[in-house]
């Protein structure tokens, strides 16, 4: 059964002295951080985290290939799903430097046979060839890909630092090659903006939000806050939201803005604009919190 810890309030991730705080008030049989909007962790706290406590650690580092550093204790998973910069549709990777979880690894993805012979249970979870194909095309379109993400990234820093809204990046999104750009705002509610956004139609979204814990299907499952205060199953949504500190203010704060390889500098100055005119009217209509 998950159970779902706090995050640190500026990179909005799971930090190994959260879960070092956590591991000691409850049993934890593994920890899965999340490189949450691309943005890495850090691979040497997490081999640390893992060779003080013997707790093994999958790092979830879905959209921070090749920023996310390989480390050499944990797990580490990529995806190259579409929304991802390195994408070739769907598939991952997994990075071990184990031989022995590596063997395992392509075992359970090739029906749990070796050489032709079920050993285990596993499932058909190979790379296409077609995939893999796309996979080598996208090598020879890195370089632009990640030159493209990085100037419509540094447009959008230049025109928020110009704004002078009271709108803040993620803690560390500089070592990220952006998928999604998100943006903590103050005193204004962030579904709000996202409705007054896709009201003028802007793709503003909520990506990873609400936290899990709000959905039916994780209703059940424990929740700790960042000291390592749990609360069980039957907690209320209620509850867990008072206990979920930093979690609830990012609920309440975050927003993303259309980002993709080619978003212009005049799809930027009208998002600019838009969100201004939104922040200007935070108790509007369309803008109200929820
Ligand atoms: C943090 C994170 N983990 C896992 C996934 C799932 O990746 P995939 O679609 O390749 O299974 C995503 C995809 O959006 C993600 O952002």
């Amino acid at each position: 059964m998950p159970a779902f810890a706090d995050v640190d309030k500026d990179t909005w991730q799971l930090t190994p002295e959260i879960a070092r705080r956590v591991a000691g008030k409850m049993p934890i049989h593994a920890v899965m951080p999340v490189a949450v909007y691309g943005v890495p962790v850090s691979a040497d706290d997490w081999d640390k985290f893992t060779e003080d406590t013997g707790i093994p650690v999958i790092i979830d580092a879905a959209a921070a290939l090749e920023t996310q550093a390989v480390p050499g204790k944990c797990l580490l998973a990529h995806s190259l799903h579409a929304t991802k910069p390195f994408s070739v549709g769907e598939g991952g990777i997994l990075i071990s430097r184990r031989r022995d979880q590596i063997d395992e690894a392509r075992c359970i993805s090739n029906f749990g046979t070796i050489m032709r012979i079920a050993q285990k249970d596993g499932s058909n979870a190979k790379m296409s060839e077609l995939h893999a194909a796309v996979g080598l095309a996208q090598l020879d379109r890195w370089a632009g890909i990640k030159k493209r993400r990085a100037d419509v990234f540094a447009r959008y820093r230049a025109a928020l630092a110009k704004s002078g809204l009271d709108l803040a990046l993620q803690k560390g999104i500089e070592k990220a090659i952006v998928s999604a750009l998100m943006l903590k705002v103050s005193g204004a509610s962030a579904a709000g903006i996202v409705d007054n956004l896709n009201a003028r139609s802007i793709a503003a979204h909520r990506m990873y939000l609400p936290p899990l814990y709000h959905h039916p299907y994780f209703s059940k499952c424990v929740v700790v806050d960042g000291q390592g205060k749990q609360l069980p199953g039957t907690a209320s949504l209620e509850q867990r939201i008072a206990l979920m500190e930093n979690s609830e203010m990012l609920n309440q704060s975050l927003f993303g803005v259309p980002f993709h390889a080619f978003v212009g500098e005049d799809d930027i100055a009208h998002v600019m604009h838009t969100l201004a005119q939104a922040l200007d009217k935070p108790h509007g209509q369309s803008a109200r919190g929820r």
